[in-house]
């Protein structure tokens, strides 16, 4: 994937998962990454373990406080150049509205909607600057399908799939693309790390998520639309791949089967 030589790609949810395997590739691919999430020595280990590890570093920071992070990020970053923003990094969400403390609500819109939108104003004065610039963010399925149990993470991933079309539009004539990438249930942690209503994490695998295709996979496919510039590409397999086309053609449907699932 020629699109990412030497390119500085600043990848957020790096630790893990999805984050990890993006890492991998775009490494490969020639890409020179800043790293991000909480775990610095987790990060470090990932580092290590890239294609030419000279040319990578780690940016440890806590996303549920995006001004603080942003704050710590300007300063770190200086005048970095940064070609390519992925906001990759998210929490998602087991918990009935009925048990679900309002602080766990405001929890993921920090990580999973304000935080995309501090990380993206910090790097889009200097992309529209330079008239050239890449704005990636790891929406979802459920960005656009609410289901049950994820109410606060639908919200969340509806809202910042939002800002990323206001920021397409806005950003249209300046040079930069923005790409919304949609996975569907793919084999990570994510259900394990899943907010429970009282913001204790799940701490379990969940079916869908183990049965959905591998993180690497959903790596390829995702790297694969951003490097066409793709506006936004569902990423996924079976129900889970067709749930937004099905909720646009046959909205009734779609909302009877959430409600019997
Ligand atoms: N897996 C799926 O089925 C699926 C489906 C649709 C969308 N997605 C989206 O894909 C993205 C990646 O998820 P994944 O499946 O790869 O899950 P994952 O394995 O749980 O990885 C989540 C990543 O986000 C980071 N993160 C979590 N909280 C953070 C915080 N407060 N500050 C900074 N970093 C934080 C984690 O790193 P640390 O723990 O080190 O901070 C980790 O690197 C998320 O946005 C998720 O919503 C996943």
């Amino acid at each position: 994937m020629d699109y990412f030589q030497g390119k500085t790609v600043w990848l957020t949810g790096a630790s893990s998962g999805i984050g990890l395997a993006m890492a991998q590739q775009l490494a490969a691919a020639g890409a020179q990454l800043i790293l991000t999430a909480r775990r610095a020595e987790v990060l470090e280990q990932v580092r290590q373990q890239l294609a030419q590890p000279q040319h990578h570093r780690v940016l440890a920071l806590d996303l549920s406080q995006p001004e603080q992070a942003a704050a710590q990020a300007q300063e770190a970053l200086g005048d970095t150049q940064i070609d390519i923003l992925i906001n990759n990094a998210g929490v998602s969400q087991r918990s009935l509205i009925l048990d679900t403390d309002l602080a766990v609500y405001r929890q993921l819109m920090e990580i999973d909607y304000f935080a995309v939108v501090a990380l993206t104003k910090l790097v889009l004065p200097g992309m529209v600057q330079r008239g050239s610039g890449h704005i990636v963010t790891v929406s979802s399925v459920a960005g656009k399908v609410g289901t049950k149990l994820r109410s606060g993470y639908n919200g969340a991933k509806f809202g910042v799939l939002g800002f990323m079309d206001s920021l397409r539009a806005e950003t249209a004539h300046a040079g930069l693309t923005v790409t919304s990438i949609l996975p569907g249930f793919i084999n990570t942690q994510v259900a394990h790390n899943s907010l429970t209503g009282d913001g204790s994490p799940l701490g379990q695998a969940d079916p869908d998520n183990a049965g959905g295709i591998s993180a690497e996979e959903c790596a390829r496919r995702s790297l694969q639309a951003i490097a066409k510039r793709k506006d936004e590409v569902v990423v996924g397999s079976g129900l889970s791949k067709l749930a937004p086309f099905l909720q646009r053609f046959l909205p009734g449907l779609v909302r009877r089967m959430v409600a019997n699932r």
